[in-house]
C-alpha cells in the first residue's frame, strides 16, 4: 500500500514539473507571437481529461494562461486576435470530462476557438500534416503521451516540415533507459526499436540518464530538418528527475527566440541547466551554481574550440551558437570577458574600430548592430 502511494506521489510531482515548464513556456511564447502574427494554433494531441485530481492538466493550464495573456493592454489594442486550439485524446471519457470542465470557464469564444477531438493521435496527425490552410499560421504542438512508443521520429519530422512550427515533446525516458543494455531483445522489440530510432548510439551502456537524453537530442538534431530550407532546428532537452522515475522534455523549434525562452526557463528551474530535480522544484535557486556546473563547463569548452577554429566570429554567430547550446547571451559574455581580460581576443566594429567598452560589444538577446570578435 505504502509503495503504491509513494509511486503516485512521485508521479504527481513529475506531472507538476512538466506542466510548470509548459505553463512558463506558453506565458513567454504567446504574447510575442500574438503581437506579431495575431493568430496561432496550439494543438495538445494527448490532452487528457483537463484535470489531474484537483490540479489543472495541460488543457486548463493553457486556457488559464491565454485568458491572462489576453488581458494585457497591448493585446487588447491589437485587432482580430484569434487563438485556435485543438484538444485531442483517444479516450472518449477524457474528452467528455474536458468538455464539462471547459463549460465551467468563462472566456471569449470568438477569440479562443476550441476544437475537441476524440481520435487516435496517429489518425489526427495525418490530417494535420495535410491541411494546407494551416500552413501559414504559427503552430505549437504539445505531445504528452503515456508511452514512449506513441510518437515516431517521422512524425516529428513531418510536423517540423510545416511552416512556423514548434513541438514540446514529453518522453517517459526511464522506461527505455533501463533497457539499453538488455541483450535478450530481438530486432523487432518495441523498446529496442525506440532506442535505435531515437538515439545516436543505440543499445549501449549510457552510464547515466543525462547521457542517454543527450544522445536523443543529438539524434533529433541529426534527423529533423525545418521546412523547405531543410535547416537544422533548435533542440532543447531537460531531464525531469523524480528519483526512480526520469522523464525527458524536448523543445524542437525553428525559432531562435523560442529556444532562448526555453533556455531561460530552464536556467530558472534547474541548478545545472539540464536537470529539474522534481523534489526541490519550488525552492529558489542560486544562479552561480548553474554556471559552476559541468553542463556549463562543457559549453564553455565547446565555445572556446569553436572560437579557436574560426578565429573570428560576429556577435550574431556567437549568440546563435550560445542559444543552440542551451544558454543565454549574457552567459557567453562572461566567457568572452574572461578571454578579453587575459588579452586573448579583441573586439571590433564593422568599420574595424576597436571596442574596449564591454557594454558596447552587443552580446545580447536582441542584436541591433554587428560586432566582430577576433582571437589575438
Ligand atoms: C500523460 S496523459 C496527458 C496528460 C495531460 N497532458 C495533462 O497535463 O493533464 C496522456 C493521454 O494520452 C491519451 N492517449 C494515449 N494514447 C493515445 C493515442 N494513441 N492517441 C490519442 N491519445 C492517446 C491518454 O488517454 C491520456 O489521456
Amino acid at each position: 500500500m505504502v509503495k503504491t502511494k509513494q509511486f503516485f506521489d512521485r508521479q504527481t510531482a513529475l506531472t507538476l514539473a512538466k506542466t510548470k515548464i509548459y505553463k512558463e513556456y506558453i506565458e513567454g511564447y504567446l504574447p510575442k507571437l500574438l503581437m506579431t502574427y495575431g493568430t496561432c494554433l496550439i494543438a495538445d494531441l494527448f490532452c487528457g481529461a483537463g484535470k489531474n485530481g484537483s490540479k489543472d492538466g495541460s488543457p486548463l493550464i493553457l486556457i488559464d494562461r491565454i485568458k491572462y495573456i489576453l488581458t494585457s493592454k497591448q493585446l487588447k489594442e491589437r485587432k482580430n486576435i484569434k487563438v485556435h486550439i485543438l484538444f485531442n485524446d483517444q479516450d472518449e471519457k477524457n474528452i467528455k470530462n474536458l468538455e464539462n470542465e471547459l463549460s465551467k470557464i468563462s472566456f471569449d469564444r470568438s477569440i479562443i476557438n476550441i476544437i475537441l477531438k476524440n481520435q487516435k493521435y496517429e489518425d489526427i496527425l495525418s490530417d494535420l500534416i495535410r491541411k494546407p490552410e494551416k500552413q501559414k499560421i504559427p503552430k505549437f504542438f504539445f505531445l504528452d503521451p503515456f508511452s514512449y512508443a506513441n510518437v515516431k521520429m517521422n512524425d516529428l519530422q513531418n510536423l517540423m516540415q510545416l511552416s512556423f512550427t514548434e513541438i514540446l515533446l514529453f518522453s517517459p525516458l526511464f522506461h527505455t533507459y533501463r533497457f539499453t543494455t538488455t541483450e535478450a531483445f530481438d530486432e523487432q522489440h518495441k523498446t529496442r526499436r525506440f532506442i535505435e530510432e531515437f538515439t545516436t548510439k543505440g543499445m549501449v551502456d549510457y552510464g547515466n540518464a543525462q547521457n542517454y537524453m543527450h544522445s536523443i537530442r543529438e539524434k533529433l538534431l541529426n534527423v529533423i530538418t525545418v521546412n523547405k530550407k531543410n535547416s537544422t532546428p533548435y533542440v532543447r532537452s531537460v531531464l525531469l528527475d523524480g528519483g526512480f522515475s526520469k522523464n525527458g522534455l524536448f523543445l524542437i523549434t525553428s525559432h531562435q527566440k523560442g529556444m532562448l525562452l526555453m533556455n531561460k526557463i530552464l536556467i530558472k528551474n534547474t541548478d545545472d541547466g539540464s536537470t529539474v530535480n522534481v523534489k526541490d522544484l519550488n525552492q529558489s535557486r542560486i544562479f552561480s551554481s548553474y554556471e559552476a556546473s559541468t553542463y556549463f563547463d562543457d559549453f564553455k569548452s565547446r565555445f572556446l574550440s569553436y572560437l579557436k577554429e574560426k578565429s573570428e566570429l560576429t556577435n550574431e554567430e556567437i549568440c546563435d551558437f550560445t542559444i543552440r547550446e542551451g544558454f543565454a547571451p549574457k552567459q557567453v559574455k562572461k566567457i568572452i570577458k574572461e578571454q578579453y581580460d587575459k588579452k586573448k581576443l579583441q573586439v571590433f566594429s564593422t568599420s574595424d574600430e576597436e571596442i574596449t567598452n564591454s557594454s558596447k560589444w552587443r552580446i545580447a538577446d536582441d542584436i541591433k548592430e554587428i560586432t566582430k570578435f577576433k582571437i589575438v
